[in-house]
């Protein structure tokens, strides 16, 4: 589904399933040597995925190794992204030629931990969302999510640090999508009728604009002060999305 969110020239793969150490080629799997098993789960997940979408790309077996901030170090011409959250794994990457930045986000469709908000919101992010509560949707965690995906262009640019008031988003949400009594009838809850799990419902999806309000990155000799985004949101899951093309 990030695929959706993307231009055609940005190449993705996404997974559901955690991956294992055994998966990655040395170099990679030393970086978590001794982690977590869930955070050696996610991170070969993401890896694994980062390698389809680089060999997409004609970079076959690129070790993905890793930045002074975390950061996954691309091939020369390539610009990408990675995340990963309970059940949803993806990468993204496209030519830097095509593209200044890229950066994707997942999080689970649930509320933000109490206290959460206010740290990362200003207050017109907090009062839209507060105009949108009971309606369904996690507002709140679609902002975090946008935020992160912010940051995740945001860095490669500048390899500076950028707090969460750095940005403002604002969301354009389409239409919710439509009630699903006639997806009910052919999906019994819970799994289809071959026993494959039953796919999560989407919610909404829409567009966003994150405007920086800290000292932009100049890229291609102007200010980037804006980054478009997109998102998506599942009844498990919300996903953003910013892809920013180079200006000729
Ligand atoms: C780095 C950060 C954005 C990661 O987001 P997250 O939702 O916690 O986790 P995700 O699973 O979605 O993403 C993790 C991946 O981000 C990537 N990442 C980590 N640091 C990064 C950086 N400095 N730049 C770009 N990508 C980075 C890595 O690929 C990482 O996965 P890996 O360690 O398995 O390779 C987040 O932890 C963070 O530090 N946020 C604070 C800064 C911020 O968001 N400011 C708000 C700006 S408006």
């Amino acid at each position: 589904v990030i695929a959706e969110l993307l231009p055609r020239e940005v190449a993705s793969a996404e997974t559901r399933e955690p991956g294992e150490l055994g998966q990655l080629p040395a170099a990679e799997a030393a970086i978590v040597a001794g982690a977590a098993p869930r955070r050696v789960a996610e991170f070969a997940a993401g890896r694994l995925c980062a390698r389809r979408a680089l060999a997409a790309l004609g970079h076959v077996d690129w070790p993905l190794l890793r930045g002074e901030d975390r950061e996954p170090l691309w091939p020369a011409g390539i610009v990408g992204s990675i995340t990963h959250t309970e059940g949803y794994y993806a990468a993204v990457a496209a030519r830097a030629g095509q593209l200044a930045t890229v950066g994707i986000d997942a999080e689970e469709h649930d509320r933000l931990p109490d206290g959460i908000l206010h740290r990362i919101s200003l207050p017109e992010e907090a009062a839209w969302i507060g105009e949108r509560a009971g309606d369904g949707v996690h507002w709140d965690r679609l902002l975090f999510c946008a935020k992160e995906a912010v940051f995740k262009c945001w860095f490669p640019l500048t390899h500076r640090w950028l707090e969460f008031e750095g940005a403002r988003i604002e969301f354009a949400p389409g239409e919710a999508a439509a009630e699903p009594e006639a997806l009910a009838v052919r999906e019994a809850p819970g799994a289809r009728a071959d026993g494959s799990p039953r796919a999560p419902r989407e919610l909404r999806r829409g567009a966003f604009e994150a405007t920086l309000l800290v000292e932009p990155p100049v890229v291609d000799g102007r200010a980037l002060e804006r980054l478009p985004g997109r998102f998506l949101i599942t009844e498990e899951l919300i996903l953003a999305a910013i892809a920013v093309p180079r200006r000729s």
